[in-house]
């Protein structure tokens, strides 16, 4: 054998993929129940669960049905779940969100009730369910949203779900300066215990499509004027680094998959956690694909979730948490 045949190829990657357990040995990127967090939607004044059309298998819960999916979270080994309010009444300022029986607060109260120590109980803290208008804030007397005058009734907000039992605040409204006021708020209240992630570099998407349809959105017209234009990268970095000099003690990037260059930056300089949140129209992408048999709907689950992990994610929220969890834990 001349030395030219033994060096070609040298290099024989292949190697490492030859069987099921070389795969399984080699695999770089490994994701585990603990890091996938379940949002979830609880309508008030509903007495059946409500399917989201647009979300095929997500409903907007009743008070019950909530309970029976906190339980089964909780046995899949979840990290934890991110509850929306969804009200019967909206107004200007948002009041649901800051009345202690705000079906939002009832929602905490119960999952802190039924899993507060199984699981980190989160809470969206935005005005968007709330207003009649459908925007993350309050208006000014031109129509507009108003940054400073929002940041109050976030400070409300916080008091409200950490008296309601949220562990962890979820800002995702893009207001200048939330983190810093609500950490300001809570800390002044003595409940420097309770933790915030900062929806950081959050990009107005298309991808909220069937989201708004799950909280029965109000808005009309768009959020481009709070949240990011998704053609910008090094933005999606100042807000992050602005999050963390708030003292966020989370970060997230969302949408998830059309962001991963933004989730990479952010792993990659990051203090504090970095989460992504795989949103509404990614879910109903694969869902809709795979319902036409397109594609193969569970290995495209676990293929998302594994890239968006690869990236740099330290925990996902996605609708598919008890399904993914269930499925690796049994594989
Ligand atoms: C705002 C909020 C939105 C989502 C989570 N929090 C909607 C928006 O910004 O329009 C979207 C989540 C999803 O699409 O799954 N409270």
């Amino acid at each position: 054998m001349s030395l030219s045949d033994a060096a070609f190829p040298a290099a024989r990657p292949r190697r490492l993929r030859s069987t099921p357990a070389w795969r399984r040995l080699a695999a770089e990127t490994r994701v585990n129940p603990a890091q996938l967090v379940l949002p979830l939607f609880i309508a008030e004044g509903a007495s059946e669960p409500r399917p989201i059309s647009s979300m095929p298998g997500v409903v907007q819960h009743t008070a019950d049905s909530l309970r029976v999916e906190l339980a089964l979270a909780a046995a899949a080994g979840i990290g934890g779940v991110m509850l929306f309010g969804v009200p019967e009444h909206k107004d200007a300022i948002g009041s649901g969100a800051t009345d202690p029986a705000g079906i939002l607060n009832v929602a905490t109260r119960i999952a802190a009730a039924e899993v507060g120590d199984a699981l980190v109980v989160q809470t969206d803290l935005c005005l968007d369910e709330f207003t009649d208008h459908g925007h993350c804030g309050v208006l000014d007397a031109r129509g507009r949203v108003d940054n400073d005058a929002t940041l109050e009734r976030y400070r409300e907000m916080a008091l409200a779900q950490a008296q309601s039992g949220s562990a962890l605040l979820g800002l995702s409204g893009m207001m200048d300066g939330q983190v810093a006021a609500v950490r300001a708020a809570l800390d002044g209240a003595g409940r420097s215990d309770v933790a915030l992630l900062g929806y950081a570099a959050k990009y107005a998407s298309a991808f909220y499509g069937p989201f708004r349809e799950a909280v029965q959105s109000s808005l009309e017209g768009d959020r481009r004027t709070y949240q990011l234009d998704p053609a910008n990268r090094r933005e999606g970095a100042r807000e992050i680094a602005l999050d963390v000099a708030e003292s966020a003690d989370v970060v997230m990037v969302k949408p998830a998959m059309s962001y991963l260059d933004v989730l990479a930056d952010a792993a990659a300089v990051s203090p504090v956690p970095v989460w992504a949140y795989q949103v509404s129209g990614e879910y109903s992408m694969v869902e809709a694909a795979a319902a036409q048999g397109w594609i193969d709907r569970e290995r495209a689950i676990d293929e998302t979730l594994t890239s968006i992990v690869r990236a740099g994610a330290d925990a996902v929220l996605t609708y598919w948490a008890i399904e993914a969890a269930e499925r690796w834990t049994h594989a």
